[in-house]
């Protein structure tokens, strides 16, 4: 296996630097650059990029030695960035709104999932086994008025928490015919429920936590505020405001869908967008098109998102056919990936996508 993609790999590298032009956005100019850089060159240019970088992401140091920083920080990103479209060629990668951050730095800011890996032997409920001869090639929960616009956590390691509105919105929606924006906050806040079999993860604000356990809060707590009356506020140092009587939306049960794709899609299509908990090591990097890394590890679920859709064919220039793909709601705000949503390739668990993967239903009120 190893040497196979190693094999494929080196075969790969000669085509590369063609169908980075081509796979990059045409339109922006720093990714263009960036991409097309020769890889292992001098970095001529470095400064410009990042002063592009700056310019478009607002960024601003507060003295010149962080700011010199921030610039090596970038430097070695850019590289990586470089690494990262050999190893995912039907994506693009270049340069982020997190291109001065270190992967730690990342890690801590913008993901926070606690999980767990043995998921499925953690006593949660099973979904039932649902047929899948019917299912439609293509499907987008957004088409169908299931999901909010993209949201922003901030830098706070809170994803758990969009995760868990995301698929109570759809479930909701799909239980009332009423799209509601639905609030984080009062997770960040409230919820500090333990996964019972694993004690020591508990959700915990911005130091991360979990869907499911999420789902347990909100099942004892009896539900959730809209968004307008418990906004989001980034921080998890206020106290818990939470109002019983401005409840939303509640759940009604929710369980884990098992490691198998045709069963998500199917849960996905009957019971709206899906949680679930991926590998985000490729994401830092990631610009567009379907991220289908030779190398990512199933194991370090460290992100919680909500999958929206799937499609049968994607953008895949290099292996010259089409990519089943799955679509991803992030929480990163509108300017990461593809207008906050990200793509990524259906059918081999890849980042382990398929690992951690629970559905939600709520109360028809
Ligand atoms: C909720 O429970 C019902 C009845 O047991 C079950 O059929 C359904 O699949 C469950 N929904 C979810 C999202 O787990």
């Amino acid at each position: 296996m190893a040497s196979s993609a190693t094999v494929l790999l080196f075969s790969l590298l000669s085509l590369s630097s063609l169908s980075l032009i081509s796979a990059t956005q045409a339109e922006d100019p720093i990714i263009r650059q960036v991409t097309s850089d020769d890889a292992g060159n001098s970095l001529l240019g470095a400064e410009g990029h990042f002063s592009l970088f700056k310019r478009k992401f607002g960024k601003e140091y507060s003295n010149e030695a962080e700011h010199n920083y921030r610039f090596s920080v970038f430097k070695a990103n850019m590289a990586r960035a470089r690494r990262h479209q050999i190893l995912d060629p039907t994506a693009v990668h270049g340069v982020t709104q997190f291109s001065d951050l270190t992967e730690e730095e990342f890690q801590e800011r913008y993901l926070g999932l606690k999980g767990k890996l043995d998921f499925l032997k953690s006593n949660l409920p099973e979904a039932p086994i649902l047929p899948t001869n019917d299912l439609p090639a293509d499907f987008d929960w957004r088409d169908h008025g299931a999901v909010t616009p993209i949201k922003n956590q901030g830098s706070c390691g809170s994803c758990w928490s969009f995760s868990t509105t995301g698929a109570l919105e759809g479930a909701h929606f799909l239980a009332t015919r009423e799209l509601v924006s639905l609030s984080e906050q009062q997770l960040v806040d409230c919820d500090h429920e333990c996964d019972p079999s694993n004690p020591g993860a508990c959700d915990s604000g911005c130091n991360g936590g979990l869907m499911t356990t999420a789902y347990e809060y909100l099942l004892k707590a009896g539900g959730v505020e809209r968004e307008q009356d418990y906004p989001y506020t980034g921080t998890d140092r206020g106290t818990c405001k939470f109002d019983k009587s401005k409840i939303a939306a509640k759940v009604s049960n929710f369980s884990v869908v098992s490691i198998d794709e045709d069963q998500m899609a199917a849960n996905l299509v009957k019971n709206g967008p899906l949680s679930v908990g991926i590998n985000a090591v490729f994401m830092q990097t990631y610009i567009g098109g379907v991220s289908c890394p030779y190398i990512c590890s199933k194991r370090n679920l460290d992100h919680g998102v909500l999958i929206v859709g799937y499609g049968s064919a994607g953008y895949a220039p290099i292996r010259l056919k089409d990519k089943a793909y799955w679509i991803i709601k992030n929480s990163w705000g509108e300017t990461w990936g593809e207008k906050g949503y990200y793509k990524i390739c259906r059918g081999h668990n890849i980042c382990g996508v398929d690992s951690m993967v629970s559905t939600v239903a709520s109360i028809q009120s």
